[in-house]
Parts: structure tokens; C-alpha cells; sequence
């Protein structure tokens, strides 16, 4: 399965919508709402409304979701700010989904309803390092809105569109290639996270910023995005959603872009945006091969 986008979750949506368009060199979307009327998680179990703020980077396959803190549950500020959860693209079967996701040993933690169809669930974050995944069905009662409650704008086909119109729906790649999970048992985590995304392992080796030593990963094989699964350095680090990689066609440009946004940069090799400047996530670049 390919990955169509990272949702992160933050304390301040503004700021972080600005300091991520910064960084990435994408606009963001302007701020909306997603707002089922009968959420349900395991912090709040009674359905009950979900409004969650959030902004899409219009750079696409895969995207950048930036989710404000809510609730009691998922999005709750115990969460703590950071990568959240990786999304999939929309399934004709979300029940199968979730008979397949138990019989992989993962219960769901989030999910809504619409007219009794499962249109949305997350499968929990815990066995999967921390890491939600979420599967949606497409459903046209889909519960988007603007900041200020009033209907989404729509394009002339009907689609829902939560960038500017004018841009007609076109968006370009992102260029981002790799997201990166921090793990403490790794062949448990290749074993549950390649039964969960459908992608075969291989070991890699990979430069982390937090260790000055390379270490052994793997990283998931097929189209779109890869997950690299890298061991924790330290027992008390925190598994989950760590990085994010972008491929550019000129590095020496973007550091350069960056440097006049008054982005701060991590003083290591390559060009990789301080992970202070970006809800705790590192945003890595890479030149394009060729
Ligand atoms: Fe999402």
C-alpha cells in the first residue's frame, strides 16, 4: 500500500502551519475542520463531536497533515506533539479492513460512522511504535468544513477542494521519499509493520543526527514513500514518527532557501531542518539521484 500523507500533531496549529511551509517550501492549506458528530476513542468511548483543526501541504503523494490537539483521546494534548499517524488511500471495505487488522493483533482507536458505514478508523498506535494508521472510505458526507464552520468550497466537478480554488485541484509531488519510525525490537516491528502495510523489509544502513554512528534499519520496499525503521538509541527514547525525507532536484539551492527563511538547520552533514523548528520532527533533504 502507498502512503498519502503523515498527519503530525501539534499544540499550535498556526505556528506550526507557518514554520512547516517554511520549511518544506509548500503552501499549506487554509485552515479547516474535520468534524464528525459521533467520534469515538478510547479516551471519550460515547460518540460524541470530534472537531479537529487541521491544514494540508499542498505538495502531494505523499502529503503533510498538520493536526491541532483536541479531545481526550487520539488527538489529545497527552499525546504529546509529533508524528501521529500515516494514511492510506481510501478503501471499498473498511470492515474487512479492520477483521484484517485484528487478526494482526491491532484494535482500533478512533473511528466514525456514517449512515452505520465504517467511513474512518484508526487502527491503535501502540503495537505499531506509536504510530497510528488510519483507513477512510470514500464517502461524500465525508465531515469537512471551513475554520468558521461554513461549507468547504467545491470545485466544478463537485469535489470538495480545501485549497484555493483556483488551483483547480492541481497539486505537485512533494518529494518526500522516506519517513522514518523510531523501534525498540525491530524484527518485531518489520514483522507487524509488513503485515500491516503490505510492503516487504530489507536492511538498510542509515546515518541517524541523534547517534555520530550509522545504524542498521529497514526500510520498506515498493512504490511511493518508504518507512525506515530504525532502532532507538537509547532505552528511554520515545518510538514513533521521527523523520521525514525529502528529495530535491538542487540540495545546495535548498540550504540556501532555508537559510534566507531563517530556518534553523542541525549541525550535522546534508541539509536537515532542526527537529525543535518542527513539532520534534526532523525534515531531512536529499538531492534527487541523477
Ligand atoms: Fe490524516
Amino acid at each position: 500500500m502507498t502512503i498519502t500523507h503523515i498527519g503530525i500533531l501539534v499544540a499550535d496549529l498556526e505556528s506550526a502551519r507557518e514554520h512547516w511551509s517554511r520549511a518544506t517550501g509548500f503552501p499549506f492549506s487554509p485552515i479547516s475542520r474535520y468534524r464528525p458528530p459521533n467520534w469515538s476513542d478510547h479516551g471519550s468511548p460515547e460518540p460524541h463531536l470530534h472537531d479537529a483543526r487541521l491544514t494540508f501541504c499542498l505538495g502531494d503523494n505523499p502529503s503533510i497533515e498538520i493536526l491541532e490537539f483536541v479531545g481526550t483521546g487520539t488527538h489529545s494534548p497527552g499525546k504529546g506533539e509529533g508524528g501521529h499517524h500515516l494514511s492510506f488511500p481510501p478503501l471499498a471495505d473498511n470492515e474487512a479492513r479492520r477483521r484484517e487488522l485484528a487478526a494482526a493483533g491491532l484494535g482500533i482507536d478512533g473511528e466514525f460512522r456514517i449512515d452505520g458505514r465504517l467511513v474512518f478508523q484508526f487502527a491503535e498506535a501502540g503495537p505499531l511504535d506509536n504510530v497510528y494508521t488510519e483507513w477512510v472510505e470514500e464517502h461524500p458526507g465525508h465531515p469537512d468544513v471551513k475554520d468558521d464552520l461554513s461549507p468547504v468550497d467545491r470545485l466544478p466537478d463537485g469535489t470538495k477542494a480545501l485549497f484555493d480554488v483556483a488551483l483547480g485541484g492541481r497539486r505537485e509531488p512533494s518529494g518526500i521519499v522516506e519517513f522514518g519510525v523510531r523501534v525498540h525490537d525491530l524484527g518485531k516491528s518489520v514483522a507487524l509493520w509488513s503485515r500491516v502495510i503490505g510492503r516487504t523489509f530489507s536492511s538498510s544502513v542509515s546515518s541517524s543526527s541523534s547517534v555520530s554512528s550509522s545504524v542498521s534499519s529497514s526500510v520498506s520496499q515498493g512504490p511511493g514513500a518508504a518507512v525506515r525503521l530504525v532502532p532507538a538509541g537509547q532505552p528511554h527514547e520515545r518510538p514513533g514518527l521521527f523523520s521525514v525525507t525529502m528529495e530535491v532536484a538542487d540540495l545546495d539551492a535548498t540550504r540556501a532557501r532555508l537559510l534566507a527563511a531563517g530556518v534553523p538547520l542541525s549541525l550535522v552533514p546534508g541539509v536537515e531542518v532542526d527537529a525543535g523548528f518542527l513539532n520534534g520532527l526532523t525534515l531531512r533533504f536529499r538531492g534527487r539521484p541523477g
